[in-house]
């Protein structure tokens, strides 16, 4: 086929029928081909001819149907009293529009938009698009995409020979999701974007990984007898309860100190306590000094306009101390000491504070080491992740299993931010575009009214990077298996989607109503994907599409087990289980090298 070739073409065998009702976004086809019915599934394409001979209207069927009619058999004029009825079949197909195509547009051959240009006319002839025609159209679709912009996810559904294509620009540019069921594949599906990131020079990619199962992605475990593959990716870990002391390379520390006002108030202060306030006020007010402290003169710059929210380091002993002083002190009235101002109001915050500084599962946060405190470690560990050098990987995954589940709402939020925040206030024309993959999203983007103080701290920073991101070339991933506990601002902020097997109502009631109505069938098949299977929905793809993803070079470690297979080969590991209760007590896993 030379590009000239009409890409669609049909015999006048292959058609289907003709238009008989249409709406803004479905058409009727009254169909005269009987024969042809049964070729035509839900989610099969059709063509309907458009206002000239170049142009068809490309629609996918949403619904076959074939009712009986019976009507008077044409009575024998010879035999004047038989009277028979007969049965007659009355085919339709209902079909959602969703493009046009056209043989020649202008200067162009052979293109396909989304979209119908026009509304099809009654009458007009309705082809089905199947066999060289589908296989033709399919190729098409990616198409017009060139090197530099091609996300190669799997096939299409419809026909195994063509590879479903993205725009990989259009994808990440204004945040994607991908949803389904527990199992149904969204972990290798993000295994397999990164993959494809990584073949891009400067991919700049950061996952939270809440599982720590992209950790193979960091180190490629080799199959049994072949060499590993090549990592893609580096690894980072939120430091846990046994990084404190002798921290590896790869450890992240958040240091209390990055912690904006509310942040740190929202671990810290109880709010229905009667001294929150007092509280609070003491709180930022010693924060300021210690942070206006702490620049002193070789800061003169930034002191002139820093805020109390500024990282900057202090020590969190001293804070501690002007807290105790404030809370001790006594007044000094007319006749001697009298009650002092805060005296006894910041028992109850103090306590608080000292208690999440003592836990060393907040080691991360309130026991960094002592170059923490530096006023360059900032800009050391924000490069780390934003622009490790050439040499290193782009895709960067970090661990967050060890975080304690209380906190790691505020923890991805604050880590998030800062990165965010970087990019905010860099030059414009300097910045290079990076995602945050948030796999296991409803963990610590919840929907707004269920969210507690620390919840609320890192749905503000991550709808503000849903809103405003797209400007600053900030992108959202958002991967879970629960949409409907997921925010709905992230989620309707997302312009693609691959959606997996979605067996839960609920859950596919919140992505029927992120989608357009007209795609509401598309939706029904939701349960009844294969694992592996997804749709892909956006502006990504010319064409809704159900696709079957292909697999990653390297699995994230989130294999389904065989439960009956291994319960008839292998025998529980006591030695495994001893040292599994050590390691509970320990509170560290400890598997995660340095990268
Ligand atoms: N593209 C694929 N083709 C075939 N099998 C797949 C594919 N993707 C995933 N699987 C299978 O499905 C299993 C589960 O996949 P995965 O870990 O990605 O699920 P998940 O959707 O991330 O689940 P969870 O929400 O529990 O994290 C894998 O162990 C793998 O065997
Ligand atoms: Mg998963």
């Amino acid at each position: 086929m030379t590009s000239e070739t009409p890409v669609l073409s049909f015999e006048a065998a292959s058609k289907l029928g003709k238009v008989a009702a249409v709406d803004t976004s479905r058409v009727l086809i009254a169909v005269e081909n009987a024969a042809l019915l049964p070729r035509a599934a839900v989610g099969s394409l059709v063509a309907i001819q458009g206002s000239t001979a170049q142009e068809f209207l490309i629609g996918m069927t949403e619904r076959v149907t074939r009712q009986l009619r019976e009507q008077t058999a044409q009575p024998d004029p010879m035999v004047p009293t038989t009277l028979e009825v007969e049965v007659v079949p009355d085919d339709a197909l209902r079909v959602t529009l969703l493009g046009t195509y056209r043989s020649v547009d202008g200067t162009v051959r052979n293109r396909f938009k989304r979209g119908a240009d026009s509304f099809p006319q009654i009458d007009r002839d309705c082809f089905l698009i199947e066999g060289g025609n589908l296989q033709r159209f399919m190729g098409l679709l990616g198409k017009e995409l060139d090197d530099k912009q091609r996300l190669e996810l799997g096939t299409f559904v419809l026909d195994q020979t063509a590879a479903a294509i993205a725009n990989g620009d259009k994808f990440f540019q204004r945040h994607a999701s991908i949803l389904g069921s527990t199992g149904s594949g969204k972990s290798w599906c993000v295994s397999l974007i990164l993959e494809r990131a990584s073949a891009r020079k400067h991919s700049n990619i950061i996952v939270f990984d809440m599982h720590g199962e992209y950790a193979s992605l960091a180190k490629p475990p080799a199959t049994s007898g072949s060499v590993a593959p090549t990592a893609i990716a580096s690894q980072f870990k939120i430091a846990g309860p046994g990084d404190l002391d002798k921290p590896p390379a790869n450890a992240l520390f958040l240091p209390y100190w990055l912690l904006n006002r509310e942040e740190m108030l929202s671990m810290i202060l109880d709010r229905s306590d009667q001294n929150a306030p007092n509280q609070a006020s003491r709180f930022t007010s010693h924060v300021r000094t210690l942070k206006e402290a702490a620049l002193g003169t070789a800061h003169a710059d930034v002191k002139a306009t820093f805020t109390v929210d500024s990282p900057i380091p202090y020590k969190l002993a001293d804070l501690l101390a002007h807290l105790t002083t404030d809370n001790t002190t006594k007044g000094v009235g007319k006749n001697g000491p009298v009650k002092g101002d805060w005296e006894d109001k910041l028992t109850r915050f103090i306590t608080r504070l000292e208690a999440k500084a003592e836990d060393r599962r907040y080691g991360f946060m309130f026991k960094p080491p002592a170059a923490a405190l530096e006023y360059d470690w900032l800009a050391k560990q924000v490069l780390s992740l934003l622009s490790p050098g050439a040499s290193k990987h782009g895709i960067k995954i970090v661990d967050f299993s060890e975080v304690p589940s209380d906190v790691l709402p505020v923890v991805a939020g604050v880590f998030a931010r800062l990165l965010y925040d970087v990019q905010f206030w860099m030059e414009p024309e300097k910045r290079t575009p990076f995602v945050f993959v948030c796999d296991e999203a409803h963990l610590y983007l919840p929907v707004k009214e269920d969210a507690d103080a620390v919840e609320k701290q890192a749905l503000y920073c991550f709808e503000r990077i849903a809103k405003e991101g797209r400007k600053y070339g900030v992108s959202l991933l958002v991967v879970s298996q629960r949409p409907s506990d997921v925010s709905r601002t992230i989620l309707s902020q997302c312009n693609n989607f691959l959606i997996l097997r979605l067996t839960n109502d609920q859950d596919q009631n919140v992505v029927r109503r992120l989608m357009p109505d007209s795609l509401a069938s598309v939706l029904d098949g939701l349960p009844l994907l294969d694992t592996g299977e997804a749709l892909l929905l956006g502006d990504a793809i010319l064409l809704p599409a159900r696709i079957r993803l292909n697999m990653p070079k390297i699995a994230p470690l989130s294999q389904t087990r065989d439960f009956w297979r291994e319960w008839g080969e292998r025998e529980p590991d006591g030695a495994a289980v001893k040292a599994a209760v050590e390691t509970l007590r320990r509170q560290s896993r400890g598997f995660i090298a340095g990268v």
